[in-house]
């Protein structure tokens, strides 16, 4: 039978991954995969989660099954860091999944459970793995008008006519915060405008919340989850802890559900337990049970937040610097969106031919649409980026 099998594309991000390590130059930039970097270039394991880790080892008793959607306490301490306490608990359904991408894969398999000829509609662009999992599952993708890389902001006349084509039964995707690819986030009134657009199409949304706290912070990069939990009925949140609480191979992930009254709650709870049930049974407990104890420990919390901080106040700084040593590289303003943008990631609107260029020349890696890992930068390396692409994307 294997001989039926056809290759499989390869996941851009991954794949420049596995480039880079086999990459034996040592004077090598990474700006690919999503992982955030100290000023050692290390990614660091969090001093909560070093001291959850503690108290894990020295008080944990048993490491029999949880329950089929996770331990409880994990996915309410999570229901409270995102939504704030503010949505009625009657409305929520909610599972620990194995990451983000396994809180979007359950999401998305629910979806076509509840409506098997739903269309997906993503942003353009979106995380190549959005697409991928949506096909994956069996449903159809549509892409919606959302980066202006003109302006380096969002094409929200676009956006909003491309969301009217989202219908009852369909579902729309957004990012929370910190939009990946491109870091170009709607403002608080554009947020307000898409509420009213999906609330004309009725369509359920999916919020992919991969970045919280990256942005401007835990209650301003929740804030437009919040508001479409408050205002539309049918609403999806999943999170992933790998990046807010470093704790990337460890796997720990939330679905959140929440249906438009408290009558169908309890049938999306079995659902998501038995969606756990069929992909792996149990989801991985560690990372959670870390979370958790971080989340429920005022001290532990405060030290999480405080260096969650100085990560956010990192990744602006070195978005300011690149901002600034291109305006000077380039003699002129259009990288100045760098300074702007949230989280992680920005877009170059360089060609794919620059990418590769200042890959095999320059020995620095960015994915192939141009997207940047600005968390992954080194302040010293700033002067030679920047001189790099001002001289092979003048
Ligand atoms: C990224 O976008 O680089 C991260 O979310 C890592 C991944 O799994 O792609």
């Amino acid at each position: 039978m294997f001989a039926e099998l056809r290759p499989q594309p390869d996941d851009p991000i991954l794949a420049l991954m596995d480039r880079f390590r086999a990459d034996p130059r040592a004077d090598k930039i990474d700006l690919g995969v999503g992982v955030y970097r100290n000023s050692r270039g290390v990614t660091p394991v969090m001093q909560a989660v070093k001291s959850a880790e503690q108290q894990l080892l020295e008080r944990q008793e048993s490491k029999s099954y949880t329950g089929l959607a996770g331990d409880p306490a994990f996915v309410a301490a999570m229901t409270r860091l995102v939504l704030g306490g503010e949505i009625d608990a009657e409305r929520i359904a909610g599972a620990a999944t194995v990451g983000g991408t396994g809180a979007l894969r359950q999401a998305l398999d629910l979806a076509r459970l509840a409506s098997p000829g739903a269309t997906v509609h993503i942003p353009d662009p979106s995380w190549p793995n959005h697409r991928a999992i949506i096909e994956a599952v069996g449903l159809s993708c549509r892409s919606y008008r959302y980066y202006d890389p003109a302006a380096g902001g969002i094409d929200i006349e676009g956006m909003i006519a491309d969301l009217a084509a989202a219908e009852p039964g369909d579902v729309v995707v957004l990012h929370g915060c910190c939009h990946n690819p491109t870091g170009a986030d709607p403002t608080a009134a554009q947020w307000h405008d898409i509420v009213e657009a999906l609330r004309t199409s009725r369509a359920t949304v999916l919020i992919d919340l991969a970045y919280l706290g990256f942005g401007e912070g835990l209650d301003a990069d929740a804030a437009a989850t919040r508001l479409v939990a408050r205002q539309l009925p049918e609403v999806i949140v999943a999170v992933s802890c790998s990046k807010n609480f470093g704790l990337y191979r460890d796997r720990a992930g939330v679905v959140l559900v929440l249906s438009e009254t408290g009558a169908h709650r309890d049938v999306v709870q079995g659902n998501l337990a038995t969606l756990n049930r069929l992909a792996y049974s149990f989801p991985a407990d560690h990372g959670a049970k870390v979370a958790e104890t971080i989340l429920n420990d005022p001290a532990l919390h405060a030290s999480w937040t405080e260096e969650l901080g100085q990560m956010r106040g990192r990744i602006n700084e070195l978005r300011r610097s690149l901002a600034d040593a291109l305006r000077s590289e380039t003699g002129s303003d259009r990288f100045a969106f760098l300074a702007s943008q949230n989280g992680m990631f920005s877009r170059l609107a360089v060609p794919p031919e620059d990418i590769r260029r200042l890959r095999e020349e320059k020995a620095i890696y960015l994915i192939g649409d141009g997207r940047l890992n600005v968390a992954g930068l080194n302040a010293e390396d700033i002067p030679r980026l920047a001189r790099a692409i001002a001289e092979i994307s003048p």
